[in-house]
């Protein structure tokens, strides 16, 4: 007879129902490939009629998630209820009751994840995060075992499927940000407030996973340079477009230096112009891209949805999957959820970190001023790669567009801050940074 393992989950809102309703529907399917069978035992809800787009049966809710915790039957719990604060109560109380957890919760694991990881190895079990980072893309997968025998000297992500959306909107209607945001919000797609989201800290929280796993020291999220969406203007937007460029909201996580087994990592997140000959230019709308560059196998790209009830339940089901498996071969943590390798790795500081930039002033339009401007930056070492003063601008003060060329960002910053003191510069300088992906 099929071996069976029971499921307890904690969460029955939008994501539970869909990984119930997924596992209702691919279930069989599922214990075929596996040679397991997974059975729903308890599953805790807010309320038995909160609403949720798949029904779930009553006789298996429960509104207390002590009882999917404490029940002795339940092998694997599935927490979906998001946030840090009873999220982490409840991922530790299953731990310690000896459960394999598995977890779509990327701030849990940003705010707490060495804490997590040493309760898992604590009690002898694992803990499984693929939803976390990127929904329905198996990322966390790829880069831990089917890139196990690669270094990765540059992953780029979008990862924030509402940036996405608001900033292709942007780019293919000429809409404001403020506008797309409302209209965004109206149709659900964004959170109210949207801060998580449009401020960049749940990018941030992704791309800190997967700069952790890739480099092997556990990037905490103070460390990560974040900046959001809402500097993104209209006219920036389209100003980039006549450049060549798009702008999207960019997990980057690039070795800068290698000294021996140690590495200086850049791990950021800010809206980038990306040439629009490179593929990630492409990823549109609520879509969510990964472009993974390991040593060996070269440039990849994973492309999905990066949220969503159906495409969150393709990966809490995988991980439920790898946890069946190693429950029916006695391996309970053959892939740890994450390995030390690298313990002297550092993400560089931000003003050490070397890129090009896009940079656009409010100038009066008078004689000498492009060459006050020069001026600074020549003194700061900053070359410019390019100037365009569009026409067609009238009043006070025009715009004027500079490229530079690769810089480290404090020089950049402190001469910024120069240019802006300047009488004739009438607002404070935008600046976006530039990725070539070399
Ligand atoms: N709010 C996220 C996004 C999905 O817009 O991509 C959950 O991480």
């Amino acid at each position: 007879m099929m071996q069976k393992v029971n499921l307890g989950m904690i969460g029955g809102g939008t994501v539970g129902s869909g990984v119930f309703h997924a596992w209702q529907h691919n279930g069989t399917l599922m214990a075929a490939r596996l040679g397991v069978q997974l059975g729903f035992r308890k599953i805790a809800v807010k309320a038995f009629d909160e609403p949720r787009p798949y029904r779930i049966p009553r006789a298996l809710m429960t509104t207390h998630w002590q009882e999917v915790v404490h029940d002795p039957e339940i092998q694997i719990v599935i927490e979906l209820v998001g946030g840090t604060g009873i999220a982490r109560t409840m991922v530790l109380a299953a731990l310690a009751q000896g459960k394999t957890v598995v977890t779509a919760n990327k701030a849990l694991l940003s705010a707490h994840g060495p804490e997590l990881f040493a309760a898992a190895a604590k009690h002898g079990v694992n803990l499984h995060y693929e939803a976390s980072v990127c929904g329905g893309i198996p990322i966390i997968k790829s880069l831990r075992e089917g890139f196990v025998a690669n270094q990765f000297p540059a992953i780029y992500g979008i990862v924030n499927g509402t940036c996405n959306y608001i900033l292709s909107r942007m780019a293919a209607e000429g809409a404001d940000f403020a506008d797309v945001l409302a209209e965004a919000q109206k149709l659900g797609y964004a959170e109210t407030p949207p801060d998580l989201d449009v401020d960049g800290f749940d990018a941030q929280h992704k791309t800190g996973i997967l700069a952790s796993l890739a480099h092997g020291f556990w990037v905490r999220h103070e460390n990560i340079h974040t900046e959001g969406i809402r500097s993104v203007s209209r006219m920036d937007m389209q100003f980039a477009q006549q450049l060549g460029y798009t702008i999207k909201l960019l997990g980057i996580v690039k070795r800068c230096q290698m000294r021996g087994a140690n590495s200086a990592v850049q791990v950021s997140v800010y809206p980038t112009l990306i040439p629009n000959a490179h593929v990630l230019a492409s990823v549109n709308g609520v879509f969510n891209a990964c472009f993974v560059r390991g040593d060996v196998v070269g440039d990849t790209l994973f492309y999905g949805r990066g949220a969503g009830k159906d495409a969150t339940a393709s990966a809490v089901l995988s991980d439920v999957a790898d946890a069946a498996l190693d429950l029916k071969h006695g391996t309970e943590v053959r892939v740890p959820p994450f390995v030390d390798h690298a313990r002297k790795g550092r993400v560089l500081p931000m003003d050490e970190i070397v890129s090009r930039y896009y940079v656009r002033l409010s100038v009066v339009d008078k004689p000498g001023v492009l060459a006050k401007i020069s001026a600074i930056l020549a003194a700061a070492k900053i070359g410019i790669s390019s100037v365009v003063q569009p026409e067609g601008h009238e009043g006070e003060s025009v715009p004027l567009i500079l490229m530079l060329h690769d810089a480290p960002n404090g020089a950049v910053r402190k001469a910024l801050a120069k240019i802006g003191q300047l009488t004739a510069v009438k607002a404070a300088p935008v600046m976006f940074r530039v990725e070539s992906f070399d």
